[in-house]
């Protein structure tokens, strides 16, 4: 087989439609793979499909993995399609501040809210779907350096992707038994849209501007440049290969250098 040679594999890939999860989903296009994409926006989802649909094989879903029902649905679909799945990748999130001081009367439901998203979708989607992982297959998680570092007034979102990184060690163990591999990435700051919203929203609350906030966040890095999804794109191809066939448990920093573990 030739390095990261994907075809004839099928990945799942969940935040399809956009920034990252759609840099994902490009990247194992180009290398052959048959990819599952999963979204809640339908038209970000139909457009991402359409582009991707040139170069690859493409069954796109619209569906809340936040729902139980239609994640079910989801393995259901795939059951009768008899699809056996090489890699699942549980990429998709979402993030917004949770200070302490929010006085809104919602503020206690999207802390939860956050919480059942990033990480309680992960679970619902990995139950559902580990019947249909084929062995030597594997289960790849996006976290965040947020998994392993902090934030003021980013709460729900760090403790989600805290406990991403513990899901994926957990669960390194209950599949490896089934030869299934699950890794968790942890990506630095990349320039989607949602990343710079954050950023916008730490601006204003300590008063910096943009280009100031900017570059303190590539202060903190090694190499001091935003990262794109393309940059983070390679360690799933990676970990999904058979070259990484010893690796489980992990999380991955990929972060020009920011946060070293
Ligand atoms: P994004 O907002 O561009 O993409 C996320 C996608 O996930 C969207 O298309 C959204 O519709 C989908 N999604 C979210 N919740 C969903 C749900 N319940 N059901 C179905 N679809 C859902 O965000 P971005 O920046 O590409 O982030 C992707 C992942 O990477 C997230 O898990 C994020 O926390 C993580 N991450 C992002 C970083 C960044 O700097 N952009 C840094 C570290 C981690």
């Amino acid at each position: 087989m030739a390095f990261l040679d994907f075809t004839d594999h099928t990945i799942i890939i969940t935040g399809a439609a956009s920034g990252i999860g759609f840099g994902i989903a490009e990247a194992f296009a180009r290398h052959g793979a048959s990819l599952e994409l999963i979204d809640r926006n339908p038209d970000a989802l139909a457009a991402a499909a359409q582009q991707l649909g040139a170069t690859s094989r493409i069954t796109a879903h619209t569906l809340d993995l936040t729902d139980a029902q239609q994640v079910n649905a989801l393995a259901e679909d795939l059951r009768q399609r008899q699809v056996s799945i090489h890699a699942l990748i549980n990429n998709a999130g979402i993030e917004y501040p949770t200070p302490l001081n929010d006085a809104a009367s919602d503020a206690e439901q999207r802390w939860h809210n956050l919480l059942h998203n990033n990480v309680g979708s992960m679970y619902l989607l990995t139950r559902a779907l580990a019947p249909l992982i084929r062995k030597s297959g594997s289960v790849i998680n996006q976290s965040s350096i947020w998994g392993l570092s902090a934030v003021a007034d980013f709460s729900a979102y760090v403790t989600s992707k805290h406990a991403v990184i513990g899901l994926t060690r957990s669960l390194s163990w209950e599949l490896g038994k089934h030869e299934i591999r699950v890794n968790a990435v942890c990506p630095g700051w990349v320039a989607t849209d949602a990343a710079m919203r954050s950023m916008r929203a730490m601006a204003a609350t300590s008063g910096k501007s943009e280009a100031d906030m900017i570059a303190e966040i590539l202060a903190q890095q090694a190499i001091p440049q935003l990262l794109a999804p393309a940059d983070i794109a390679g360690t799933f191809l990676f970990l999904a290969s058979p070259y990484a066939l010893a690796i489980t448990g992990q999380a991955i920093v990929v972060s020009n250098g920011e946060v070293m573990h």
